[in-house]
This record gives C-alpha cells, structure tokens and sequence, in this order.
C-alpha cells in the first residue's frame, strides 16, 4: 500500500490515471482475448523437423534462408495432438513452455490442436484416425483420449491455452451430407466436439471450434447451416455440462486463404468471404443472433502467397509461403488472433503440385522441400535471426 503522500503525488502527476481501491471487486473481466500480452511458445517438435530445412540451405550456401528458419524455429505454432500417442506432446508442451516463463518471466499461451475424432477426414480420407465408431471408437474417443487431454491441460494453470478442436469436422457435417460415411459420421461428430467443450471448462484454457474456411462455409447459402450446427453443438455441450463455452472459431486451418486478400482470387466473386477477415465478419453476425460467442483466430501459417490455384477447393499442398506473423493486432475485435496452425512442411497427402520433381509425400510426413518454399516464399519476408 502507498504512503497517501506518494499516492497523491502520484495522482498528481497522472490526473488521468483511475486509482483501483482496495474494496474494487477483482472479477476478472469476461471478454478477454486470451492472447493478449502473451508470449506465443514455440514448440520443439516443429523446431526439430526444421533442423533439416536449415541445414539444406547451410549444404547450398544460403545463409539468408538458413538464418530465416532460425527464426520460424523461435515463432510460436501449434502442437497437433491427433492420436493417443501424441497426448505426451501436452506434458512436452507444458514443460517447455513453463521453461520459457521462468527464463522470460513472460507469460505463454500454449497452442494445441485436438483431433482424433472416430470416423475422421469422413470427405477425403487421407488424415483417417485411429478410432472408428463402428468399433466403440467413440467411448474410446472420450475416456482415452478427451479425458486425459483434459487432465494434461488442467495440470497447468500457470499457463494459458488455445486449443483448436477437430478441424474440417463440423464443415464436413454442414455440407457433406451426400457422402454417406460423413453422414453416419454426423452425430459421432457432434457428441464428440461436445463432449471435448464439456471437459476443457477451465479458467485458462479458450476453445476455438473449427469452422473451416471462407472458401468452404463462407457462401451466402452455408453461413446461416455453420451458425445453425455449431449453436447445436455448444447446446450439446452445455447439456453435459451446464455453462460450457467456447471463446469462438479457428478458421483456414491447413487452408491457404490470405487474411485480407489483395487482389482478391477471381474464384471467391460471388462470395461475401473472399478473404479470412470479410469470412469472420460475415459469420460473426448469424453467431451472435444464435447467441454463440463469435471471436476468431485464423491460420495464416501458409497463407504468404496469393492467388497460386486454379480453384478455391485446391487443398493439398498448394504453393505457399508462411503468412503474416502470429500477432493480436488484427485490425477488428472479433478476430483475437493471426495464428500459424498448420506447420507447413508437414505433408497434407501425397498429392499436389511438384516441387523440383519431388512429390508430396503422405499426410503428416514432412516435405523438407515444401518447407523451404514456405520460407523463400514468406510474406512479409520472414527477417533472419544470426545468432
Ligand atoms: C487464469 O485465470 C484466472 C481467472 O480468470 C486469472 O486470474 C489468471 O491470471 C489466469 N492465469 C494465467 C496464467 O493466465
Ligand atoms: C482474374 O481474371 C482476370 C481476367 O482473366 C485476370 O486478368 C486477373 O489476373 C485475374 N486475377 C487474379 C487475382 O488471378
Ligand atoms: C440477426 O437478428 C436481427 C434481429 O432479429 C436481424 O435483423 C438480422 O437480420 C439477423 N442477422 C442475421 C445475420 O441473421
């Protein structure tokens, strides 16, 4: 407490300055972007796969490029957790990131991607699980996966954390009915995102449902189906749970829109999301009308070079470079965060334009030429770090 003489000098000097007293209630404000003021922690397994990417320019003599992966090495990314297996990459997680507290004393926010839903990638195949519903996948789901991810997460309440849950899930219920294998995935899905909401209710922890992308859910004729499915889903949740929440969506997960399109692709004409922001904005208001909590965060993470495909539904390893860096300063409210969920590098199947000759390899593997054209291609331009 300061001496009142202090105080009022201090009041004196700052006339603008509110002075909390000591009877204030301290309830946390309720609207806060979770990022804000926050380290965004980089993890070590990306870092690991882009030694490799390093030393390939160090082998040609590019010290330029191989001082700008040093850098994608210190940015902060997400960690996919998507098997069973992968749940031991939380603890990695929260051990490092708590390092990095005690060295910086600056507060992290962890980034984690949950995915393991049965029956999963019921559209294209090429990222199927390891559950299958048919097969008590869904109990399994939650008791051997969503438990213990949940465990793991509220083990660290010294920490803060953004988790993305089940990416192209929900956009395969909204319009990919036709197939069957979605359709009889549909409610195995639902039940399955609620039940992870129901169980990640903790203080420091935000969820970001996936809504997939502008190119996806963002025409005029699907926004109003998204807001419908995803306000189905968090009552779902909330009847597991009363009160269960999500701070909002994660949107161009593993897509390669541009957060704000310059020029626009000719391909999004007829839609109101021709880029990542004008999507957010477009759905924002369909979501708040069904009084679901509308903040975004957006995958800008291979979203650096503009208009490379011929459709908007090209998805396997377009020609890309990393986008804008992780940043809060996003130029509207709604959106708490520019994010790089997707390590580019990381195959998303073996299909896709060639680099060099080279063809992708399978979904998951890494493609050390794909990263290196990600870091060639950045924009802005990722800045070298020599030391
Ligand atoms: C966790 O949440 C509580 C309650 O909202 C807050 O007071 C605290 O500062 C948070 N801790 C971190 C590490 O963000
Ligand atoms: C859109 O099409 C026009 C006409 O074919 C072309 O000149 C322009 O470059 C295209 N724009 C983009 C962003 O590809
Ligand atoms: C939201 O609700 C208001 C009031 O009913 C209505 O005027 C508006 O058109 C709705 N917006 C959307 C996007 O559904």
């Amino acid at each position: 407490m300061l001496p009142s003489v202090a105080l009022l000098s201090l009041l004196a000097a700052a006339p603008f300055t509110v002075v909390a007293t000591p009877t204030t209630p301290t309830t946390p404000p309720k609207d806060v972007n979770p990022f804000l003021g926050k380290n965004y922690y980089a993890n070590s397994h990306y870092s690991k796969e882009l030694d490799q990417t390093k030393v390939a320019f160090l082998k040609k003599g590019d010290l330029l490029n191989a001082a700008r992966v040093t850098t994608v090495q210190r940015t902060g990314t997400f960690v996919w957790v998507s098997n069973v297996a992968g749940l031991s990459g939380i603890d990695t997680a929260i051990a490092e990131a708590r390092a990095e507290l005690r060295r910086t004393r600056k507060q992290q926010i962890v980034q984690l991607v949950l995915y393991d839903l049965p029956d999963r990638d019921c559209s294209a195949g090429d990222s199927a699980g390891e559950f299958s519903s048919a097969n008590g996948g869904l109990q399994r789901y939650k008791t051997e996966f969503v438990d213990k991810f949940a465990k793991a997460v509220s083990s660290a309440p010294d920490l803060t954390f953004a988790i993305v849950l089940e990416p192209d899930s929900l956009g395969n219920v909204i319009t990919n009915q036709g197939i069957p294998f979605c359709a009889t995935a549909t409610p195995i899905y639902e039940e399955g995102i609620a039940y992870a909401i129901s169980k990640l209710q903790f203080p420091n922890v935000s969820l970001y449902i996936d809504a997939a992308h502008g190119g996806w859910l963002g025409w005029a004729d699907n926004l109003p189906l998204a807001a419908a499915e995803f306000s189905k889903v968090l009552k779902l949740a909330q009847t597991f749970k009363k009160g269960a929440t999500i701070r909002g969506f994660a949107t161009d997960v593993s897509n390669f829109n541009p957060y704000i399109a310059n020029p626009r692709a000719n391909y999004t004409e007829w839609s109101p999301s021709y880029d990542e922001k004008n999507y957010a904005l477009s759905l924002a208001p369909f979501l708040q009308n069904a009084s679901v909590p509308h903040h975004f965060i957006i995958d800008v993470g291979r979203s650096g070079l503009q208009n490379q495909r011929e459709e908007w539904g090209d998805w396997c390893n377009v020609k890309a470079g990393y986008g804008e860096r992780p940043t809060t300063d996003t130029g509207t409210d709604i959106v708490d965060s520019l994010v790089w969920v997707k390590p580019a590098g990381e195959s998303d199947g073996a299909c896709g334009p060639l680099i060099d000759g080279e063809g992708a390899p399978g979904a998951g593997q890494w493609w050390d030429k794909y990263a290196q054209q990600a870091v060639k291609f950045a924009n802005p331009p990722l800045a070298p770090t020599w030391w």
